[in-house]
């Protein structure tokens, strides 16, 4: 509904008010006000007021029926989640991939070694409005990355589903427990992957080497915890420069994507 995308807009709005204040506004949106220098978001156009017509819908995350959501087909098909699992959580990815170069040789390519992102509750975009969702990771690649030190209990904050990075180059890790909500945790492997559409973004403000690929990830230990599957869809940005030429030792790629999470 859109009041979840409103919600959305809040939390990412919060970040760019926090990276720059004052500086940028959401001209037409509403407005941002200030009390004793903390800013919140007061609602003033149609977009915002939709969400007045649910009582509590800043309070209380509505539950939708995650049971209608379809995932977005990669250009060539990921396999389907396993039999018997259920989908339990979308996410907005938005932080970076990260690489290392060996300076020693220009030609070689650089190394996938992790990833950090914050994440965001997009379930109900996913159940009810999947058009809309699927523009959000391209849109979200041009915002800048919220503050990982984000107060996470501000209700402005209410939509993140918690983080994601790397416990080792190879073990995704998603932390969806934060001081409000309880959605899981879990490590992973990579399963499988494809490329991304060949008209994804090239990367932050249309500039970029191109999106980095959609994959399937299976728990390192299925036995071991709830979640089971995490597929990584509709990416934006993120994908490194063919070669080490001219970078760094370790360097960071801009990109966010979709995170459909299934489990037991
Ligand atoms: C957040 O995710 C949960 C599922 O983990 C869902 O029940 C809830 O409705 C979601 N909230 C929003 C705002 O999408
Ligand atoms: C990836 O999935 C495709 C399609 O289901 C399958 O043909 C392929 O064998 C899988 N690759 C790996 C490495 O599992
Ligand atoms: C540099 O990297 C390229 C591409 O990976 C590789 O073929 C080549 O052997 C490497 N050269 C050296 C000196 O390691
Ligand atoms: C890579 O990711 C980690 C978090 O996992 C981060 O702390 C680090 O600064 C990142 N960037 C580089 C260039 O290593």
């Amino acid at each position: 509904m859109l009041f979840t995308r409103a919600s959305f807009v809040i939390a990412l709005a919060t970040s760019v008010v926090a990276a720059a204040p004052l500086e940028r506004r959401w001209g037409g949106w509403g407005n941002w006000n200030h009390d004793g220098g903390r800013p919140w978001w007061t609602p003033s156009s149609s977009y915002l007021d939709f969400g007045k017509r649910f009582p509590g819908a800043d309070s209380n995350a509505p539950t939708c029926d995650l049971s209608q959501a379809v995932m977005p087909t990669a250009p060539t098909p990921l396999p389907a989640p396993a039999p018997g699992l259920s989908l339990s959580h979308v996410a907005i990815g938005r932080g970076t991939q990260n690489y290392t170069c060996d300076l020693t040789n220009a030609t070689a390519p650089p190394v996938a070694v992790g990833a950090k992102a914050t994440l965001f509750n997009v379930s109900c975009l996913a159940a009810d409005t999947p058009a809309l969702l699927a523009k959000l990771p391209s849109i979200a690649l041009d915002l800048p990355i919220p503050a990982s030190d984000g107060d996470d209990s501000s209700p402005a904050y209410q939509d993140i589903s918690g983080h994601h990075f790397f416990l080792d180059a190879t073990t995704p890790f998603f932390d969806l427990d934060t001081t409000l909500h309880q959605y899981g945790t879990g490590q992973f492997k990579k399963a499988n992957s494809s490329a991304a559409p060949t008209d994804a973004v090239l990367g932050t403000n249309g500039q970029g080497f191109g999106s980095v690929t959609w994959l399937k990830l299976d728990a390192k230990d299925a036995a071991g915890q709830v979640l089971q599957e995490v597929y990584r869809l509709n990416t934006a940005g993120g994908q490194p420069p063919k070669t080490c030429q001219g970078m760094a030792a370790a360097f960071e790629v801009q990109y966010s994507a979709e995170y459909w999470i299934w489990a037991q």
